[in-house]
């Protein structure tokens, strides 16, 4: 029998083209360009056409990719009355329910194959953002804002959750969030992605198993649970003592560790800066502060390769932006969207199953009991 990787840990699962993750320097690379650069440089639009199409777009092709977008910003009635249906439920089983509906829905989007899934795709990165907004009104009993054609997306995202247009400078920090989710290799989402891909099942359903995989607090669920963290603490003063208790208590500091990064995950130094000046714009230092002392008191478990992630700093972000805690984990979903779908595409296009095996340790003799002579 061949050695239990458990947790697939250090298992190398096929060849990518999508994104390069070196964990010991704390590099992150779309398509061959460095997030630093793309950080500074592009649009989420941009990074999404790089990340299906695998290069960056001309002008036409941008302009003709936007359209796309915008042409599928539009959720069907239908779907906005299942998210109020489902008013008290968890945002990220609305959101779950809400794909699959917008999906089901769709007769052409049946088909595993690429032809079908890139626009299907391109859709859903769209109808996502769509949906999550639609359900952040909904549960605040508001109505559904209907997106605006003028906008970019990050804008338009911003203005169907709030109802009005958002200021430049919000939307440039949506825009930047955005592309730091957009891709990040075969994390359990993308891989729950790949698994339904690999057995070609439709697009929908591999973003559907994405979207249920990234709801865990391990994964998606980190930056809701830093930003009530920094809410408990309350007082930059109190942060390390904090940490300590939590330490010692054998509990885990959520957006620290990662299972690739052993060093600084570049998307979280990217957010770091925007939570500074985003919190003293907003006449909010302390959040930031309580997170520094947080990074401080967790500086001798760098030798172990405990670094700060990108949820780290994200949900001081949201919040300072009005965005409420239960919308983190669906926003992580708005971001990851193009990465996702350029995934399944790739499996898609040299598809094979994917089905590890499991080194089975029950026993393996045991007589058949009759019922009533059971325990
Ligand atoms: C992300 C995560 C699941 C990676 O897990 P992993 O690769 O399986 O690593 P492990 O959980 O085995 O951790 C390895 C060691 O580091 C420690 N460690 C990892 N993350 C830690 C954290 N956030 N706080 C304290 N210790 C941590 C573990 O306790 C373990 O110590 P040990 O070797 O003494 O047992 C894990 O770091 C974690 O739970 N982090 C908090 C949740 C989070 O922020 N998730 C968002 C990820 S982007």
């Amino acid at each position: 029998m061949s050695s239990v990787g458990t947790g697939l840990k250090g298992i190398v699962l096929d060849e990518t083209r999508i994104a390069f993750i070196d964990g010991e320097a704390g590099k992150l690379v779309y398509r061959g360009y460095n997030i630093h650069d793309l950080a500074v440089h592009a649009t989420f639009e941009e990074v999404s056409y790089l990340l299906l199409y695998g290069a960056l777009p001309n002008r036409e092709q941008l302009r003709d990719f936007d359209r796309q977008l915008k042409a599928g910003r539009t959720i069907p009635e239908p779907v906005i009355e299942i998210i109020q249906r489902m008013n008290a439920a968890h945002p990220m089983d609305v959101l779950r329910t809400a794909c699959s509906a917008v999906v089901g829905l769709d007769e052409n989007s049946r088909e595993a194959t690429v032809d079908v899934g890139l626009p299907v795709g391109i859709r859903l990165i769209s109808q996502v953002a769509t949906i999550v907004a639609a359900m952040h009104r909904i549960r605040q009993g508001l109505d559904p804002v209907s997106p605006r054609e003028e906008l970019s997306h990050a804008a338009n995202f911003l203005y169907m959750l709030f109802g009005h247009e958002p200021t430049a400078e919000d939307a440039q920090i949506i825009d930047l969030d955005l592309v730091l989710h957009a891709e990040h290799s075969s994390n359990a989402s993308t891989f729950a992605a790949r698994v339904a891909a690999g057995t070609a099942a439709d697009i929908g359903s591999c973003i559907v198993a994405a979207i249920a995989t990234l709801k865990g607090p391990l994964h998606g669920g980190a930056a809701e649970a830093v930003q009530k963290t920094v809410e408990e603490i309350g007082d930059p003063q109190k942060a390390i003592d904090y940490i300590e208790e939590k330490i010692k208590a054998g509990e885990k500091v959520m957006g620290f560790g990662h299972r690739v990064y052993k060093n600084e995950d570049p998307r979280g130094s990217e957010l770091r800066g925007v939570a500074r000046e985003l919190g003293h714009k907003r006449g909010n230092d302390q959040w930031f502060q309580i997170l520094q002392e947080v990074e401080r008191a967790m500086e001798p478990y760098r030798a172990k390769g405990i670094y700060p992630n990108v949820d780290f700093y994200a949900g001081a972000v949201y919040s300072l932006l009005g965005i409420p805690d239960e919308q983190f984990i669906p926003m992580f979903a708005v971001g990851r969207m193009p990465g996702w779908v350029a995934h399944v595409l790739e499996q898609y296009r040299d598809n094979v199953l994917i089905r590890p095996l499991l080194e089975y340790t029950g026993p393996r003799h045991l007589r058949w009991t009759p019922i009533d002579q059971r325990n």
